[in-house]
Formats: structure tokens, C-alpha cells, sequence
């Protein structure tokens, strides 16, 4: 089974959140699984700085806006992904800085519908018979709307592999305006409700929902959800009319890169199989000095809650910056809070840490080293996300011992069992859930969670019962492999 992964990004050589993990994870444990993955990529300028070298395959022609492209198809000497890589270089299009779809001065490329209709367009051809690369896949998988053109593309090629589309998050749809869609010279006969119109724009989501054999989302909560206005933003509909395709699988955590026992972030290693808890608090102690505070057995001993992630109203972020001073002064707790996103949230953990400067721990911007630190140092691991289609950092945490505290959504729903008298003697609990995305819910339970802290074997049990959980992707390949031999 030859399957060839089209996506935006992919863990390490550029990420901006799970969509790169899942892109670094998932292909090595379908090969391992007995496929052959191979892993397709803009070559962004930060790619091409990580993987310089690389030989062309292929030269072609590729329609943009008002011009013509002549993209060059790499195959990378790179071995980082653990499987083959290839490349799209369109020096005009994606030979830039900041992230794969922002400017450095966190605006949206203004070109963004051209960027990734080329893209698209690039892989689509690769594909098809008018190129040979000496490989030809029994699949593409594409990931996101970046990728949705995808299956609307092969379904118009001859002798087409099947298209598989994999929606990560419904909330960016790659809506573009109907001057987009024209000056793309995307076909007359796709601008219609059932095909890649959406309320007078056009969604490239939209094109890889109704154009793939196979669509899956990354829980089986999520792929309901999204059939629900609540959830579904404006794509119910359509989604309700392709349920016959529609699948959750859910996502897993890389055994290798996230694992407490060997991760090179961490100063010391731990394991559930340990009597003490002395590799966690290590770890906290030595992410406090990280952060310029003395690890006194005071700090040691309160609750500590981290947070990592896009700061974003998706991730209920505005909820954690509301409970935080309560939490503060009538609890003890302390918080380590690592992401980037809109400036209203920056500004407001900003103004929380200089207000509690040795209780609010805060880095704005990406790092890796500390996301691992975080996982291992924290007590507890907040993610109250409005919606979730899975999630990967509460998988993290109940590796790295961290019960989560979520939202009961999505992935979340699907992975974090709560705490009560019932869980706790059928040592099912691993986590702390609620049902409101309200502060005031999130407040409680927190205070749930502390309970537990300080009652000390139930926040031990919990831990271990967290970390004995299987969510490593070996399960998940073979639900994926299953459908790629659907007929
Ligand atoms: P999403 O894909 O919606 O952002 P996930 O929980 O699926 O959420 O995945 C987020 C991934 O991105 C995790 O690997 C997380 O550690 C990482 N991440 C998010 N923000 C940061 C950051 N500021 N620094 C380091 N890693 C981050
Ligand atoms: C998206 C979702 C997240 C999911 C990730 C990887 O970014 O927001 O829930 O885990 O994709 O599938």
C-alpha cells in the first residue's frame, strides 16, 4: 500500500501545532505497519534551511493568479521525518520567512488561496501519468484545507489514486472570495452548493469534503460534533450529507519523542514503574530555576498548573486568565503558561505576570524544550478548549504524569476519564473533566483538583493510572490502513 501524505507542515522541520506532530507520527507507524508513506511538503525557506540537500525529480508548469509557475519537485536527502520527503519549490510562493501561513508580522499572507492551490496542483500532477517519478501511490492523503483541493483535483484525473482527507480542525475552512476562485481558474463546474461554493465564497475544506473517497476527522466524538451547528461552522450540512464517509480516528502520542524515560528536554527521567515521585518533582524544581524562581520546598509543594498551546478563543485561554487571581490568593496555586497567539491574550497573561510575578510563569513564543518541560514539571495540565478535535497535549500529559483538567469535547471527551468516588475505586480516573467551558466550571474543578493534590495518594493514583494509559499510534495506523483498503 503506497500512500502519499500532501500537508503544510511537519514535525521537526516546520510546526505550528498538532497538524506537525501528526504528519511526523502517523507515516512512520503505517511503514511500520507494512505500508510505504511518503511525506509531500511546500519547501518553505525554513525547510529548505533544515533540509538543504536534495536532488529534483521533476519539472512542471502549475497555473497560479495571472501567471504561471515552474515549480520544481525535490526529493529530499533528509531523514528527520523517518520516511521519504519530498518537496514543492516555488521560490515566488513559499520561499519566505515566518510561519507557513503568516507573515513574521503575524498577518496572513495575502496570497495564501494561490499558495496552496499550487500546492495542491503540484500534487495532484506528481500523481498522474504525465509525470513519473518511478513511484506511483495507491493514495493520497491530504491533511487540512491547505490540502482540500486535492481530492477535488484527482477526482478529474485519469486512473487517479484515492483521495483520503483528514480534517484536523474545521475552523479554518480556506475560505476565499469568488475573485479568488476565478482568478485560480478553478473549474465553472465545481461553483455550486454541492461542490466548493460556501455562502458565496469558496472553502477549499469544502473540495476535499466532497471530492474525497474517505473523510476522517481525529476523534470520534469530534466527527459528531461536527454535524451540529455548534460545531460544525457552517459545514453541518454538507457534512451530514457525506456521513457515509465520515470516520473519527483518533490521534496518538509518538512513543519516541515524548517519552519521560529517555526525553533529551528533560533533566531527569522518570517512569510510572518508579516508587517515588521524585523524577516529577526534580523536574518541577529544575523548570522553576529555569524560570529565575528559587525552588523552595513552599514552591515546591503547591499546585502547579501548566498550559501550553496557540492562544487562541479555541483554547478556552480567556477562562484560565479569568480563574487565575481567585486561584491565586484563596488557593496557593501557581501557573507556567508557553504560547503565542492573538495580542489580547499576550497583553493579558502579560499584565497577570507582572501582577504575580512568582506565581504566573510565563513564556510568549514557541519552544519545544519547554513544552517537554512543562509535561514533566507541572502538577496538573489545563485545556479548556471550547472545542478540541483531539488534542495531543492532555496525551502528553497523562504520559508525562500530569493529570489534564479539560473540557468534556472532542478528543478531550474521548481520552481524560474524571476523578470521582466511582473512578478512583475502579482506578479508571486520569484526569479532571467539566461540561460548562465557563470559568466558574473551571474554577470548581481546579478546586477539585487541588483536593486531590492535597490528599496526595489520590493525586499519585491518578498519575500512574495516567501514564499506564496506550494511546501510542499503533492502534490508529491500522483503523487508517483499514480504510485505505476500503473499497
Ligand atoms: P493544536 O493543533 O490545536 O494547536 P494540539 O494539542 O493538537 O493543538 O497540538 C499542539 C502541539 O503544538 C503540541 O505538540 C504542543 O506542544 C505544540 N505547541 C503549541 N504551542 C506551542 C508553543 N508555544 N511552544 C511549543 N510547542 C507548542
Ligand atoms: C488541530 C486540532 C487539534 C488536533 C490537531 C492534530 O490543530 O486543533 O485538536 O489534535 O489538529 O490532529
Amino acid at each position: 500500500m503506497k500512500v502519499l501524505f500532501a500537508a503544510s507542515e511537519a514535525y521537526p522541520l516546520i510546526k505550528t501545532g498538532g497538524l506537525g506532530d501528526v504528519i511526523y507520527s502517523l507515516p512512520r507507524a503505517l511503514n511500520e505497519a507494512g505500508a510505504d508513506v511518503r511525506v509531500i511538503l511546500p519547501a518553505y525557506r525554513a525547510v529548505l534551511e533544515k533540509a538543504p540537500d536534495s536532488k529534483i525529480i521533476a519539472w512542471m508548469d502549475v497555473t497560479g493568479v495571472g501567471r504561471t509557475h515552474s515549480v520544481r519537485i525535490l526529493e529530499s536527502n533528509d531523514t528527520s521525518l523517518g520516511v521519504p520527503l519530498y518537496l514543492v519549490d516555488c521560490p515566488q510562493l513559499f520561499g519566505r520567512p515566518g510561519n507557513p501561513y503568516q507573515h513574521p508580522d503575524g498577518y496572513d499572507w495575502p496570497d495564501n488561496a494561490e499558495r496552496f492551490a499550487v500546492f495542491s496542483r503540484a500534487v495532484a500532477t506528481l500523481t498522474s501519468s504525465a509525470i513519473d517519478i518511478g513511484w506511483q501511490p495507491d493514495v493520497v492523503h491530504s491533511h487540512d484545507w491547505q490540502t482540500g483541493l486535492i481530492p477535488a483535483l484527482l477526482k478529474h484525473q485519469q486512473d487517479a489514486p484515492k483521495a483520503v482527507y483528514t480534517i484536523h480542525n474545521l475552523a479554518y475552512g480556506g475560505i476565499f472570495s469568488h475573485h479568488d476562485y476565478i482568478s485560480l481558474g478553478l473549474p465553472d463546474l465545481w461553483w455550486s452548493t454541492e461542490g466548493l461554493e460556501f455562502y458565496n465564497n469558496f472553502s477549499m475544506l469544502k473540495a476535499g469534503v466532497i471530492y474525497a473517497d474517505q473523510v476522517t476527522t481525529v476523534s470520534p466524538t469530534y466527527s459528531k460534533e461536527i454535524l451540529t451547528p455548534q460545531f460544525g461552522y457552517g459545514f453541518e450540512g454538507v457534512l451530514h450529507s457525506i456521513e457515509y464517509k465520515l470516520s473519527g480516528i483518533l490521534n496518538g502520542v509518538d512513543q519516541e519523542a515524548w517519552n519521560p524515560k529517555s526525553d533529551p528536554y528533560l533533566s531527569s527521567h522518570y517512569s510510572h514503574k518508579w516508587r517515588t515521585f521524585k523524577g516529577k518533582s526534580d523536574n518541577k524544581a529544575a523548570l522553576l530555576t529555569e524560570m529565575g524562581l528559587e525552588a523552595t520546598d513552599e514552591r515546591l509543594n503547591a499546585p502547579l498548573f501548566g498550559f501550553i498551546g496557540r492562544m487562541v478563543e479555541q483554547k478556552g485561554i480567556d477562562l484560565i486568565a479569568e480563574v487565575i487571581p481567585h486561584l491565586i490568593e484563596n488557593n496557593n496555586a501557581s501557573f507556567i503558561i508557553l504560547g503565542s497567539g492573538q495580542d489580547a491574550y499576550e497583553y493579558a497573561f502579560t499584565e497577570l505576570a507582572r501582577r504575580y510575578p512568582e506565581q504566573v510563569l510565563l513564556y510568549l513564543g514557541y519552544s519545544e524544550g519547554l513544552a517537554h518541560r512543562i509535561e514533566a514539571a507541572a502538577d496538573f495540565f489545563l485545556m479548556p478548549s471550547r472545542f478540541e478535535p483531539c488534542g495531543l497535549n492532555q496525551l502528553y500529559s497523562l504520559r508525562y504524569g500530569t493529570p489534564p483538567i479539560v473540557h468534556h469535547t472532542g478528543g478531550l471527551a474521548d481520552t481524560v476519564v474524571d476523578t470521582s468516588g466511582e473512578t478512583i475505586l475502579n482506578n479508571s480516573a486520569t484526569g479532571f473533566v467539566f461540561n460548562e467551558p465557563s470559568a466558574a466550571a473551571l474554577q470548581y474543578t481546579i478546586e477539585r483538583a487541588i483536593a486531590c493534590y492535597e490528599n496526595g495518594d489520590c493525586w499519585k493514583q491518578i498519575v500512574r493510572t495516567g501514564m499506564q494509559q496506550d494511546f501510542s499510534w499503533t492502534q490508529s495506523a491500522a483503523s487508517y490502513l483499514a480504510l485505505y483498503q476500503q473499497e
